[in-house]
C-alpha cells in the first residue's frame, strides 16, 4: 500500500499497476491493469480496532491481486457534507477521487450507539459528490462491509445498517460481511487478530471484493476510462 500523511494514501501508478495477468478462482485473467480496491474507515482513536480489521480485508484484496489504497484516521476529519456548497477541501477531493478510482471498495465502521460511527457517515456522504460520474456513486462496485463493535448486537445491527447504504449507494455488497466482536476477537499492530477463523474471515471478504473486480472486467462492466 502506498503511503502519504498521516491516513491518506494514494493507488500506485507503478509498472505493477499496468498490464497484468493473473490465476483467480474466476480461471485465468488477463487485466490490463491491476484491480484497484479502496479501503474506507476505523476510528480516530489511536490503534483503532476497526482500522486494523480493514488493514487484514485489503491484504485479503492484495492476495488476490488487487492493488489497495485506504483512507483512514485523519484523513477522514472532514467537514459536515454540505449538499450546497461546490468547494470541497483537499482531504474531500483526495476522498472522492480515490472511491471515482476504485473498481471495489471496503468500508469498516465501529459500532456506536447500535449504529455506523458518524465519522463514517460522513465520508460515505461524499459519494454524494460522483452522482453525476459515467459510474455514478459505488456502481458496478463491490462493497465489502465490516462493523466492529464491542458486542453482537451493535456488530450485527451496524452491518446491516451499512449494506443498507451501500445498495443505497448502488453498491454490490460481498456475501459475505463481517460482523467483528471487539470484546472477544483483538487485532494487533503487525496485521494478525488473535482469533484465525475472523482473520480469515475478513481477507475472503477482501478476495470478494477483488475478484467481483474481475469478473465485472472479464463481462465488459470495467470502468471504461481505466482501460
Ligand atoms: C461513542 C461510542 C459508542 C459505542 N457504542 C457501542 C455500542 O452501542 N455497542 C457496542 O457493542 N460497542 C459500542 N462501542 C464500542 C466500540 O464499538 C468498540 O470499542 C469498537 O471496537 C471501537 O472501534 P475502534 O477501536 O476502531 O475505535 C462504542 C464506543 C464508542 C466510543
Amino acid at each position: 500500500m502506498a503511503s502519504r500523511a498521516a491516513g491518506v494514501t494514494e493507488f500506485p501508478r507503478t509498472a505493477l499497476d499496468l498490464h497484468r495477468s493473473r490465476t483467480s478462482s474466476l480461471g485465468k485473467v488477463t487485466a490490463k491493469r491491476a484491480i484497484r480496491v479502496l479501503g474506507l474507515g476505523g476510528s480516530l482513536r489511536s490503534g483503532s480496532q476497526s482500522e486494523r480489521a480493514l488493514r487484514i480485508a485489503l491484504s485479503g484484496a492484495e492476495e488476490a491481486g488487487a492493488v489497495t489504497t485506504a483512507v483512514t484516521g485523519e484523513a477522514l476529519r472532514l467537514p459536515f457534507y454540505d449538499a450546497g456548497v461546490s468547494e470541497r477541501g483537499e482531504l474531500a477531493v483526495r476522498l472522492v477521487d480515490a472511491v471515482r478510482e476504485s473498481d471495489g471498495v471496503i468500508v469498516v465502521s465501529p459500532g456506536y450507539h447500535g449504529a455506523l460511527s458518524g465519522l463514517v457517515k460522513n465520508a460515505l456522504d461524499y459519494v454524494e459528490d460522483l452522482r453525476e460520474d459515467s459510474r455514478p456513486y459505488l456502481h458496478g462496485r463491490a462493497v465489502g462491509l465490516i462493523a466492529v463493535a464491542h458486542g453482537w448486537q451493535a456488530a450485527v445491527t451496524t452491518l446491516n445498517q451499512m449494506r443498507t447504504i451501500a445498495h443505497a449507494l448502488r453498491g454490490w455488497p460481498t456475501p459475505l460481511g463481517g460482523a467483528v466482536n471487539s470484546a472477544e476477537v483483538k487485532f494487533d499492530e503487525a496485521g494478525g487478530a488473535s482469533e484465525e477463523r475472523t482473520e480469515r474471515n475478513l481477507r475472503l471478504i477482501g478476495r470478494q471484493v477483488a475478484e467481483f473486480g474481475l469478473a465485472q472486467r472479464a463481462a465488459g462492466f470495467g470502468d471504461p476510462t481505466h482501460g
